[in-house]
């Protein structure tokens, strides 16, 4: 997976049973968001372990957003608590080498959020224009590498 232009490239892993639903929702009702997001659904954010993030970014991702079922609402019990403990410690990790903790974050969301989920992604990208490209992706050696997950 590619983005060619200046955009910032979001990946954002969604749960397939709340934030999946959220953003296919947001979709229905024809809320825009921009086309330098690209959504990976997983069964749950549980499933997500630290190495997926940082291979996102060695990839070429500027910014990473997890988005779970609310808290309490996970379909695998606490999937979403132990995803909140990887992205957190992502964030640490990236404060320690010195890159921007913000260029990951984790949200929570219901199936019914589309709009929600809409904002999230908008401010998600306004922060990462801000920041400006990820440093990680001199690591890339192929412009047109393709994130496999
Ligand atoms: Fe949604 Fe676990 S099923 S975060």
């Amino acid at each position: 997976m590619s983005h060619e232009n200046d955009e910032p490239l979001l990946i954002a892993f969604c749960c397939q049973y709340c934030s999946y639903s959220a953003a296919d929702l947001a979709g229905s009702m024809r809320l825009p968001y921009p086309p330098n997001v690209r959504i990976v659904r997983t069964p749950c954010t549980g499933r997500l372990e630290v190495e997926f993030f940082m291979k996102a970014f060695e990839k070429g991702a500027d910014g990473i957003l997890v988005a779970g079922c609310l808290e309490g609402g996970c379909h695998f019990t606490e999937g979403n608590l132990l995803a909140k403990g990887r992205v957190g410690y992502t964030r640490k990790f990236l404060s320690e080498a010195g890159l921007d903790a913000e260029r990951i974050r984790m949200i929570n969301i219901s199936a019914a959020g589309a709009r929600p989920f809409v904002d999230h992604v908008n401010e998600m990208l306004a922060v990462l224009k801000k920041l400006g490209p990820s440093p990680l992706k001199s690591m890339n050696p192929s412009k047109n590498a393709e994130i496999r997950i």
